[in-house]
């Protein structure tokens, strides 16, 4: 599928909230976090279109001195997946951490979660813990992590 992916802007907080509220029952990230993360946060946050529909968004957040890039939050509407999006949107965000000069990226992902686990682990994510307890509805996680290689000059 052809993506047309960009920064998100303000005025596509209404489209990210609804797809929030289509992909996750909980620990959904609300319209003001999602203002936050366009104007405040240390990260990006990537969006993917097509004919200026919202189809899906990739969080990712830095810390400053540290080279530990974290992939906060990835989704793709219902009517869009299987087509590859997860997978391009997961390759900016590889593509965005090295630009900030990262050199791995974690992530948490539901034990409960195969679809995403097996995006990851097909991708190069290689299990490292298990946090139990870790979501509000008491769903332990994993945690996985890539290492970064930035491209040949
Ligand atoms: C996880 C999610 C982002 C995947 O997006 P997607 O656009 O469907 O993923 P892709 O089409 O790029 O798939 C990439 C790979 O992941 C794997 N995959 C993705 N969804 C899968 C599923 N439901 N079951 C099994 N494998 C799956 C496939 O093996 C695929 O690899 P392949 O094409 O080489 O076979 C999407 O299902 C989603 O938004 N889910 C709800 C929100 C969510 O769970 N986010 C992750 C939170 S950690």
């Amino acid at each position: 599928m052809a993506l047309f992916s960009r920064v998100a802007l303000p005025g596509d907080v209404p489209a990210l909230v609804a797809l929030e509220h289509q992909c996750f029952s909980s620990d959904r990230l609300s319209s003001r976090s999602f203002h936050w993360m366009i104007g405040r946060a240390h990260g990006q946050l990537l969006v993917a279109e097509q004919d200026g529909q919202l189809l899906g968004y990739a969080l990712v957040l830095f810390r400053r001195r540290s080279r530990l890039a974290r992939l906060y939050s990835i989704a793709v509407a219902d009517h869009a997946r299987g087509l590859g999006l997860g997978k391009q949107l997961l390759s900016h965000v590889e593509a965005c951490g090295v630009t900030h000069g990262c050199a791995h990226l974690r992530l948490e992902v539901r034990t409960d979660n195969p679809g995403a686990l097996a995006l990851y682990e097909r991708n190069g994510y290689r299990r490292f813990a298990v946090v139990n307890d870790y979501y509000a509805d008491h769903t332990s996680a994993l945690r996985l992590e890539k290492t970064l290689v930035r491209p040949p000059a």
